[in-house]
């Protein structure tokens, strides 16, 4: 049932602020500000390096994963989407903990590749939204997501939830390596508990992205550039844009637009730049004004103060709440989506069930 909702997607992302709540209920304790995890029978503590697999928008989840583990945790973070996993002959060292992440719990590729991981003696976990699922059923310890059934081909709620899980884990995996005191974890659930109050003061600015979606519809080619664990998010932004208005997308880390991509760039190409203030946003400023010389067509979303301080540059911009870099990944997923589910409503496109996707990929 879709509700008030024209679709199923708008309606998954109008959800987030309520499943993400949920899924962080099930692993913060508030009162104690702690985060836990599900009872496991092997000690995290051994743990001296990760391997994550996935597919498609569950990948970047794995990507933006490796920023926060290797950060907190200090452990060495490898991730790989599934089909090139499971063919490379991965190096499978002891003390290896093999991450998977899917919505469905049952992506062939990803399958396989827990399967290699656990015919390898690896230990598993798995952020799975699908209980019942194939995956769900062989991890050695799962890490549920609590986003219900997403019925929209374009993942939205799965994608915040996976990520909200996977703060837990990184979080957990720093204590049991002593690499978090008290104090810190305490301000980190602070920031986590604030997350589901972020994403509905970013949904807040629906009907300004729905404003300039007309603009970025009549594109041929659009790019997405971010820095640290906003650059999976801009690989997230260009995925969704395509598969759901079809418009050819492509997201960069921006540092690397120099070094190719910036050959593209003339006025007919709008460039969604992602940069929360903070240690990184005068380089990808930098970056964006680099694109911006050449004629790039600049939205921007960030905050306040990133807006205030990047100037009149951009066409159009979109004004996120303040938040700590942790969340910033899932509060900045919002505008993202909604970006690109206004366009395919602009382009008239079949939101929920785009031309030759399905929503679980169940063969190779
Ligand atoms: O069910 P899974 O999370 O394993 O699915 C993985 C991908 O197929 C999925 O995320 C796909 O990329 C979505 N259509 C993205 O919106």
């Amino acid at each position: 049932d879709k509700g008030n909702h024209r679709h199923f997607m708008q309606k998954e992302i109008y959800e987030q602020p309520v499943v993400v709540a949920q899924t962080l209920g099930s692993y913060l304790r508030p009162l104690e500000e702690q985060v836990a995890l599900p009872d496991m029978d092997f000690d995290l503590k051994s743990i001296e390096r990760v391997a994550i697999v996935a597919c498609g928008t569950a990948s970047y989840v794995g990507m933006i994963g490796k920023y926060w583990i290797e950060r907190f945790a200090r452990v060495p973070v490898e991730v790989d989407v599934a089909s090139e996993f499971r063919y490379r002959d991965p190096v499978l060292l002891s003390n290896t903990l093999g991450v998977v992440v899917s919505q469905s719990g049952e992506t062939a590729d990803t399958l396989a590749a827990l399967r290699h991981m656990r015919a390898n003696a690896v230990t598993t976990a798995g952020i799975i939204n699908v209980p019942t699922s194939s995956m769900a059923r062989e991890v050695d310890l799962l890490l549920p997501t609590h986003a219900g059934p997403e019925i929209g081909v374009a993942s939205t709620k799965a994608f915040t939830c996976q990520l909200a899980v996977m703060a837990a884990l990184a979080v957990n995996l720093a204590r049991a390596k002593g690499r978090l005191t008290r104090d810190e974890e305490r301000e980190i659930v602070r920031h986590l508990v604030e997350a589901p109050a972020a994403l509905n003061a970013a949904i807040e600015h629906d009907e300004e992205i729905q404003a300039m979606a007309h603009t970025i519809a009549a594109a041929r080619d659009v790019l997405y550039l971010g820095r640290g664990p906003d650059y999976p998010l801009a690989l997230e932004g260009a995925l969704k844009l395509k598969e759901i208005s079809y418009i050819h997308a492509e997201g960069y880390a921006s540092g690397e637009m120099k070094h190719g991509p910036i050959a593209l760039i003339d006025d007919s190409v709008p460039l969604i730049v992602l940069a929360p203030s903070g240690p990184l946003f005068d380089k990808t400023v930098s970056n964006m004004q680099e694109a911006m010389a050449r004629g790039a067509q600049v939205v921007l979303i960030s905050d306040a103060e990133g807006l205030a301080a990047a100037g009149d540059g951009p066409i159009a911009t979109i004004e996120m709440p303040k938040v700590h870099p942790l969340i910033a990944p899932l509060v900045y997923a919002v505008p993202v989506q909604l970006l690109a589910y206004h366009v395919a409503v602009a382009k008239g496109t079949d939101v929920d069930q785009p031309r030759n996707l399905a929503k679980s990929v169940t063969v190779e």
